[in-house]
């Protein structure tokens, strides 16, 4: 399709281009709109309708169940990459050579030290502190000890600033965890591998060697994967509109981490193990918390079903609930809750509100399940979350900056008052 769209006001016809991308997605471009129009704009609560950019970084089809980074199935990448390739590629744009990956490893391995001054402002918070509200400070406090914003049009800049949250964010994510289990905070060991390192940053005990698991990290590595970038989502729109102010990489990262926490994005996970918990505890009744998430004036709702895009299986879901049943069965554990989620999916598949709607399970449906296999506990899902975006996030920004898209600022169709004259105190 190509041409253009035309706009009827007042009897008065006005033609917009018509953009098609890569994959015969289809927009009209009107950004002339309010100028050719005299000051009409365009009014999409939540932007269900409207692209806020045009990106080369990752590919999702809703009806089809497809997701692609930079070209490559989701399938074959979860399968075939690990964590730091995939990061590599959506950053900037293909696979890395053997050399390549190495080198980046190398690099952020040399960043994955913390000023010791940081450890003075995680001891600034309650142990009870949400982890994602500590990770987002910290991930701020970064700049104070990193002043330099980034100069996008020096590669090398740009680079170091790259591998330098990539270094660190692990370490403040493992220490969030550890600052809240009331464990020693730990650097970890540059001779593993970066997930491994993760898990050993979180999990290693004071007064006994790591144990590592190929099967935990394995896991680990995969759901990182899965999580890496999804385009336009709610926190990477914040990280690309922050960004957008020519704010810095680790400010935008931090407004990110924020928007990412609310319950209806990437604090599902942790919502998803909540309910499915409450349901163990009402005796696995199932049908009262479908019909919770069925009744408009409960503001219940099923957690880890539903998408804004996908309008058939997310097909992470699809991956993660399969590798659940091995990561599981490798473990020798036998959760309940796995066999309550299963019911819940099944249920709610064949339930009519569910179906009209085109309601699935997405991404945060299982992968709790795997995360509390792997012994990491619930108020740490999201922090996940965030560490598995990260690469995402860092490669949106980078995108919306080398673009040099315009400062974000949407336009508002004002329903308040109109104008009146102030009254004295006496006179209200
Ligand atoms: C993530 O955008 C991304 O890519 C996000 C993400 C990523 O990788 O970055 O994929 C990660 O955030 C996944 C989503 C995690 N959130 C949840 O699991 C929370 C539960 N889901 C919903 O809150 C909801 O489905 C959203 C927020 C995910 C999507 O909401 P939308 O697109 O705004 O849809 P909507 O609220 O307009 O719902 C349409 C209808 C409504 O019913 P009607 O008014 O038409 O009668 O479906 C209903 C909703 O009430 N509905 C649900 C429901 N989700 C939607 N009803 C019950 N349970 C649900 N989960």
């Amino acid at each position: 399709m190509s041409g253009t769209a035309t706009l009827e006001i007042d009897g008065k016809k006005y033609e917009f281009p018509i953009t098609v991308g890569t994959e015969n997605e289809v927009a009209i471009e009107i950004s002339s709109l309010r100028n050719v129009t005299n000051g009409v704009t365009t009014l999409d609560p939540g932007y269900k309708n409207t692209g806020s950019c045009e990106s080369a970084i990752t590919f999702l089809d809703g009806e089809q169940g497809i997701l692609r980074y930079r070209g490559y199935a989701i399938e074959e990448l979860a399968e075939k990459a690990d964590f730091l390739e995939v990061a590599y590629l959506l950053i900037f744009g293909e696979l890395p050579t053997r050399e390549q990956l190495q080198k980046f490893h190398r690099d952020i391995k040399e960043q994955s030290i913390v000023a010791e001054d940081m450890k003075k402002i995680l001891d600034g918070f309650p142990q009870a502190a949400h982890p994602m509200g500590v990770l987002s400070s910290l991930t701020s406090a970064l700049i104070a000890f990193n002043p330099s914003s980034v100069n996008v049009d020096s590669e090398e800049e740009m680079y170091k600033a790259i591998v330098k949250i990539m270094g660190k964010f692990p370490v403040l994510t493992a220490w969030t965890y550890r600052k809240r289990a009331g464990l020693p905070l730990d650097y970890g060991d540059d001779s593993l591998g970066y997930v491994e390192n993760f898990l050993k940053m979180m999990f290693k005990k004071p007064h006994s060697e790591f144990k590592r698991n190929e099967i935990v990290s394995n896991a680990m590595d995969k759901l990182l994967i899965l999580h890496a970038d999804h385009e336009q989502n709610c926190s990477t729109s914040t990280v690309r509109m922050v960004g957008s102010s020519h704010a810095g990489l680790f400010a935008s990262l931090s407004a990110g981490i924020s928007a990412l926490w609310g319950p209806l994005h990437g604090g599902a996970n942790q919502a998803v193990i909540e309910m499915l918990e409450a349901i163990k505890a009402d005796g696995g009744d199932t049908k009262k918390y479908m019909a919770k998430a069925k009744d408009k004036d409960d503001p219940f709702r099923l957690m880890g079903f539903g998408h804004r895009v996908y309008k058939n299986f997310d097909p992470r879901a699809k991956i993660i609930k399969t590798a659940a049943d091995d990561v599981l069965a490798s473990l020798g554990i036998d959760d309940p809750i796995l066999d309550i989620a299963k019911g819940l999916e099944k249920e709610a598949l064949e339930d009519s509100y569910f179906v009209d709607r085109k309601l699935y399970p997405n991404v945060d449906f299982y992968s709790g399940i795997i995360y509390r296999s792997l012994g990491i506990p619930v108020e740490m899902f999201t922090p996940m979350f965030a560490l598995g975006r990260l690469p995402g996030w860092i490669a949106q920004w980078r995108e919306m900056r080398l673009r040099k898209e315009p400062i974000g600022r949407p336009r508002q169709i004002y329903i308040g008052e109109t104008l009146r004259s102030f009254k004295d105190i006496d006179h209200r």
